[in-house]
């Protein structure tokens, strides 16, 4: 009789479990709960069990009733919640959306630009899908350079090559505008290099050009000491270390002269010089009467140095905590 009960709740449980709608709930508790339904019923078969067996008996029929009173209620509750948890009032105020705010690489290219335009340099772009001419032959890289090496760069299918340098943006403003130009342009670079933490297949140049009457190396050593006191602080120095570009000549690269971690040190970064001839003539632009310089600064180095930050994958894996302390 007992073992007899415990089916009884299981295949009530899963009929009321089967019912799809308000009304079968509703039938479903007619038949189990109502005043003439199988629960009743089954208290009626009270006087059939032997006396001994009563309390027992007794207690099992109500444990089924909660069970079956529970599960009701249960189910009831659900239903007039709707299945995707509590009611909704429309009338409450909603969770503010987080603001957002740049990332540290966007903001450090716009605080480079910023200073080289209060210096007179026009800001500008210029594609990140380049040709081997904007990207090699017009910047005076020959051929047989291993620069141009298929490893070292990504060559698109069916022509065109991701830019290895900022630099190309010197040809197409020189090929639309005669000088005297002054321009700053800021944007992504590829290489396939192996990650680590001081390498990156894609990071950000900002690369300046100055071609005018008279422009010499003085021009070029003051422009980027006045870059660095105001970008880094007054007491930034900055150093011109002998070098090799194709596109300058001469050539150095850029150190400047920063307090890291309490301890003065000098950091490369990036490349500069004097306006090749040679790019200056393959565009028509005679080099008797223009000379200029130009420079290319990382980016990334750049805002690595300023804010202290050790790896630049940090910078790319767009984990929010990282990001957000700038
Ligand atoms: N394009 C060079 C590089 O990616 C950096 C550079 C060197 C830019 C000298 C310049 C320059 O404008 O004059 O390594």
């Amino acid at each position: 009789m007992l073992a007899e009960l415990d089916t009884t709740q299981e295949q009530a449980l899963a009929a009321l479990a089967a019912a799809g709608d308000d009304a079968a709930v509703e039938a479903w508790r007619i038949d189990w709960l109502g005043s003439k339904g199988q629960l009743k019923q089954l208290m009626a078969r009270m006087k059939d069990v032997e006396p001994s067996e009563r309390p027992a008996f007794g207690e099992r029929m109500n444990a089924l009733k909660q069970a079956l009173e529970d599960a009701f209620k249960a189910h009831k509750d659900v239903g007039a919640k709707g299945p995707s948890g509590p009611p909704m009032d429309v009338t409450e105020p909603g969770l503010p959306a987080g603001l957002g705010r740049r990332h540290i690489v966007s903001q450090t290219v716009a605080e480079i630009i910023e200073v080289f335009a209060r210096m007179g340099f026009e800001p500008t772009t210029g594609p990140e899908v380049e040709d081997e001419w904007h990207n090699f032959t017009a910047l005076n890289v020959p051929e047989s350079h291993p620069a141009r090496e298929a490893i070292d760069n990504y060559y698109l299918e069916g022509g065109g090559i991701l830019r290895s340098q900022t630099s190309t943006v010197q040809i197409r403003v020189l090929e639309k505008t005669p000088p005297p130009v002054r321009i700053v342009a800021a944007g992504r670079v590829y290489r396939p290099d192996t990650h680590d933490a001081t390498h990156y297949s894609m990071f950000h140049q900002v690369e300046g050009l100055y071609v005018d009457r008279g422009v010499t190396m003085v021009d070029l050593k003051s422009t980027l000491l006045g870059f660095a006191h105001a970008f880094f602080g007054e007491e930034v120095e900055v150093r011109m270390r002998p070098s090799f570009f194709p596109f300058t000549e001469p050539s150095a690269e850029v150190d400047m002269k920063m307090r890291i971690k309490g301890k003065w040190q000098w950091v490369e970064l990036g490349g500069c010089g004097m306006v090749d001839p040679n790019v200056l003539e393959a565009l028509n632009i005679d080099a008797e009467e223009w000379t200029g310089f130009a420079f290319g600064l990382g980016v990334e180095r750049i805002a690595m140095r300023k804010h202290g930050i050790a790896d630049i994958r940090w910078l790319f894996e767009n984990d929010v905590r990282f990001l957000r302390q700038f």
